[in-house]
């Protein structure tokens, strides 16, 4: 089976992950320059779940406002369109991708631990560079791996092919994909997302995390996601952190190098945001 072909069937399952209503909602109303305050806060309004995440993520030491924010006019205010989208797009998402059952072993927790550690890490790389949105690029870095849980829901013998191979074989999962399979994570997520209709930049960047092209819509932050998945599988959280950068990109490398020559001096800090972010996404109701 080739590529396409594999892809194609992606369409033709019926239970495979649609977007929540609410992210299309908010995407479509972003998209229209008549879009009020008070139009886009209905809409979220409407969930209530979301309302009550929303509220504690922007009241949370995340976004480091002092002054508490009581509902989502003045979330929005406050915030700005583009933040409260990818609110609204974080939470949502991890929602509905934590209900389904996966393949045995594989653990979605931790597979939300490491994409909110990629998340939080590509939004500091952002922060410090000045190369992209620090905003977008948590998005993306949250979910870049998706089309491994795709994988795991929708593809259980595939799955476990390549489990098997990165157990015995000791490969990364990258690497027994190309082994076993004709497509990677990767390009399953990029095809997810454009399904979804998100921004070119997030497709491509989803789509090439792993092999690099230079010609995507915007280099930046593929190299940013990219350099920051990274680092989070190097960090194994010991004091004696040794770095190994050999798979960064080398134009990762050079647009980056103050970051990557003094990570073990910032990622520490890091690690502990990434905890209670992971805290806060992940808890229970
Ligand atoms: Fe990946
Ligand atoms: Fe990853």
């Amino acid at each position: 089976m080739d590529a396409q072909t594999f892809l194609k069937k992606l369409d033709s399952i019926p239970d495979i992950p649609t977007l929540p209503n609410i992210v299309v909602k908010v995407n479509e109303m972003l998209q229209d320059d008549d879009t009020s305050i008070k139009k886009l806060s209905k809409v979220i309004e409407k969930d209530q779940s979301i309302v009550t995440k929303i509220l504690r993520l922007v009241n949370s030491t995340f976004y480091g406002f002092r002054s508490k924010i009581r509902n989502i006019p003045h979330a929005v205010i406050v915030l700005g369109f583009n933040t409260i989208r990818n609110a609204v797009v974080s939470v949502s998402i991890i929602k509905t991708f934590s209900g389904k059952e996966t393949f045995e072993g594989f653990e979605i927790t931790d597979f939300w631990k490491h994409s909110i550690g990629v998340a939080v890490t590509s939004r500091y790389l952002s922060e410090r560079t000045r190369l992209d949105s620090p905003d977008d690029c948590f998005v993306v870095g949250l979910l870049h791996d998706i089309g491994k849980v795709v994988l795991s829901q929708h593809f259980t013998e595939l799955f476990g092919g390549v489990w098997k191979s990165i157990k015995e074989d000791k490969l990364c999962f990258y690497e027994a994909e190309q082994k076993l399979l004709p497509v990677n994570h990767a390009q399953i997520g990029g095809y997810l997302t454009k399904e979804w209709q998100f921004p070119v930049s997030l497709i491509d960047t989803i789509t090439h995390h792993h092999a690099i092209r230079k010609s995507v819509s915007n280099l930046n932050q593929l190299l940013i996601v990219h350099a920051a998945n990274s680092i989070v599988n190097n960090y194994k959280g010991d004091s004696e952190i040794t770095h190994d950068f050999s798979s960064i990109d080398p134009e990762a490398k050079r647009i980056m190098s103050g970051q990557l020559e003094t990570v073990s001096d910032w990622f520490p800090s890091i690690a502990a945001e990434i905890e209670s972010a992971c805290e806060f996404f992940l808890k229970e109701e």
